[in-house]
């Protein structure tokens, strides 16, 4: 017992192993969390429109390919480009105005025109069209007179190049290898030519894994500061980019940003645009501004200047709105961290900095006039008393608000002060001695092959309970799990381990349980987030099939199982691309398979109650033209345990346990453990 415990004393590891993404320069981006993007390019010219008609379907940046507009016509139009108006130092006056903390400039989108001079191509403003000019190296020496960070978006796909995969409506193109080649010769000159540069901002495509990594290692070994966008593909990323104007809904674990757009049609330029009010547009902003930061993200609010490069009057407005609401309240906004609750509330939505709670009031006004939540172990000091008044009855806090403090759908912004540091409050605590993934508070990031293989990964699991005295754990897995290493934090001490062979214990999982036939439904189209529409069920014979497939599809198979009482079984699955698993409604499985993998088996514990139960598993395909399945009891459902004592005995009411794999290729892959369990041992007294 001894040996173990000078054992785990010795892997005793400091928590973020990950430094890679834990840098002062990371810390930076994410305190800064507004940025204005700019979408500006060729098709600002047209403006939505093409031989006097607009265009309705697709962005307006994408025109070449949703009029469609045949390449050389198109490209005719670089020659008569010439945007006068284009304005750098205004344009960063105007982010510095809004409340911007850097600008992002489209350098290249789709259509492959560059807003920078290039030796890889002609088809830039410089050589290009009668203005040569440089955009990016104007809008970064803007930027860096204003005081601001300039970032670059970069469009992976590229219809003018001629080597490319040809334009597709959907942009997740391969990128060839000559098209990658042509693509690190751009990044070396936008990484070398034109200052800092604080994030790249990566777009659509679909690169190999070799090809996602190549790059972000180009971009950190040209600016190791530079923050690479989860666009990139394939986890290599440094920040998470949801899809356009979507948010998530929880806290994630790694930094991420959303991209929002003034309208939901377009980022580029579109003239005929019906924009309403401004003011009612940057409250709608703010509000987006707020959920983003809420919950921890980053702000990317776009403009589009029309094609002499002007700054669209209402989108200034809007800009200039948002930069008044953020010159009152921006304090609660800029470096600060996300509301330390677990859940959202109607009433609005909070942030936290220091022992400061800072309350947005951007929901509804209460008809109680009350909020109220519990803040536990916090004393509350002060309330900046302009607005409310206070109350704290032990553990819950309780202000009285005037309907005023809603009034006009103007957001405005409590303070609280506490009696220390505020950190994110635990969830609600368990009173099971077994600690499973279902019972978890599961910690997220975006993981992503593509922008539309993403999903809400779960890259670890923690658990907040109740016990008095805590000495010993055990860790409960299968054969998956062995070999595997990972950090395991008991309150606020780190321990790795490996799950080894430990004490072998074989199980009767299936015991009394009995199986109906397994059905077969698709196939679906959309991403690997779109929810199910499961329509039509067909019996198979197959337990172990291979289905005849598209790319985007996915197909679902059915198992009914009736359990005499409830209890957890061991299956072996098997999917291709991707694959997520519910049981009776809940998703508990949900993860991407090594990239282009046509078949991996898997083993899955599922909790089975009483009754009877519905497991569906969803087969995703992104890449292939068949699929195997597998899904069937396991051959040999053993199980593993592994003792885990720790060097001293915690005492105290409530504790913490973590778990995460130990430094993982990256941090928003999904942690795969969720067959992982902890027996909590009892003390005897
Ligand atoms: C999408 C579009 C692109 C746009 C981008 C902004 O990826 O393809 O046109 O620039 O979203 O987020």
């Amino acid at each position: 017992m001894k040996k173990l415990v000078s054992l785990l004393c010795l892997l005793l590891a400091a928590l973020g192993t990950q430094a890679r993404h834990d840098t002062q320069a990371l810390r930076q981006w994410q305190d800064n969390k507004c940025s204005m993007f700019i979408h500006f390019g060729l098709y600002s010219r047209l403006g939505g429109v093409w031989k006097g008609k607009p265009v309705t379907q697709g962005y307006s940046e994408q025109i070449m390919a949703f009029a469609p507009i045949p390449k050389g016509e198109y490209e005719t139009l670089a020659g008569t480009f010439d945007p006068t108006q284009f304005n750098a130092d205004s344009i960063a006056a105007l982010a510095r105005r809004a409340g911007m903390r850097s600008v992002i400039l489209t350098s290249k989108h789709h259509d492959g025109f560059c807003l920078f001079r290039t030796s890889t191509t002609g088809y830039n403003l410089y050589d290009a069209s009668p203005c040569r000019r440089d955009l990016v190296k104007e809008m970064s020496e803007a930027c860096h007179r204003a005081g601001l960070n300039f970032g670059l978006y970069f469009s992976l796909i590229d219809w003018h190049f001629p080597y490319a995969s040809p334009m597709s409506p959907h942009n997740a193109d391969f990128i060839t290898p000559k098209h990658h080649e042509y693509t690190k010769a751009q990044l070396k000159e936008l990484l070398t030519d034109y200052g800092p540069i604080s994030e790249l901002w990566f777009d659509m495509g679909s690169n190999t894994p070799e090809q996602s990594r190549e790059l972000y290692e180009l971009v950190h070994r040209l600016q190791p500061d530079c923050m690479v966008s989860g666009r990139l593909g394939n986890d290599r990323y440094d920040f998470c980019v949801m899809g356009d104007n979507q948010y998530p809904d929880a806290t994630l674990q790694t930094p991420w940003q959303t991209c929002v757009s003034m309208f939901n049609e377009t980022w580029g330029y579109r003239s005929w645009q019906e924009r309403g009010d401004a003011e009612e547009k940057a409250k709608e902003k703010i509000r987006n501004l707020i959920n983003t930061v809420s919950h921890g993200g980053n702000f990317l609010l776009n403009i589009g200047p029309d094609g002499e490069g002007n700054v669209i009057p209402f989108e200034k407005e809007v800009m200039e709105n948002v930069g008044n609401w953020l010159e009152r309240y921006g304090y609660a906004v800029y470096g600060s961290s996300p509301s330390p609750f677990r859940t959202d509330f109607g009433w609005g939505a909070a942030t936290r900095n220091g022992r400061n709670l800072y309350l947005f009031l951007s929901g509804k006004y209460p008809e109680s006039g009350k909020i109220a939540f519990d803040m536990p172990g916090y004393i509350l000091k002060k309330g900046d008393g302009k607005m409310a008044t206070y109350l704290q009855y032990g553990e819950r806090i309780e202000l009285t608000v005037p309907a005023s403090a809603y009034k006009d759908r103007m957001v405005h912004v409590l303070t609280l002060e506490f009696d220390k540091e505020i950190a994110p409050l635990p969830g609600k605590s368990g009173k099971s001695l077994i600690l499973t993934s279902q019972n978890a508070v599961p910690l997220h990031s975006y993981s992503c092959f593509d922008y539309y293989t993403n999903y809400k990964s779960t890259t670890g699991y923690s658990w907040n309970f109740e016990q008095i005295l805590l000495k010993q754990l055990d860790l409960i897995y299968t054969q998956q799990e062995t070999g595997r290493t990972i950090d395991l934090t008991v309150d606020d001490k780190t321990y790795t381990l490996t799950l080894d062979g430990g004490k072998q214990q074989e199980t009767a999982p299936l015991s009394g349980t009995e199986w109906g036939d397994l059905y077969l439904c698709g196939p679906e189209g959309g991403s690997f987030s779109s929810p199910a529409r499961l329509k039509k069920w067909e019996k198979t014979t197959e337990r172990n099939g291979t289905i005849v497939c598209k790319p985007f599809e996915s197909y679902y198979l059915m198992q009914e199982i009736e359990s005499p009482r409830a209890q957890r079984i061991m299956v072996e699955i098997g999917a291709g691309n991707g694959v997520e698993v519910y049981v009776n409604g809940e998703s508990v499985i949900k993860h991407l398979n090594p990239y282009r993998c046509t078949f991996r088996k898997e083993v899955a514990v599922l909790p089975l109650k009483k009754g009877n139960n519905r497991i569906v598993v969803r087969l995703y395909n992104r890449f292939e033209n068949r699929m195997e399945y597998l899904f069937r009891p396991a051959e040999n459902p053993v199980i593993f345990r592994k003792e885990v004592t720790l060097p001293e005995m915690l005492n105290g009411k409530s504790h913490t346990v973590t778990i995460r794999p130990h430094n993982p290729d990256s941090p928003h892959a999904d942690a795969e453990l969720s067959n992982l369990r902890i027996r909590l041992r009892r003390i005897a007294m």
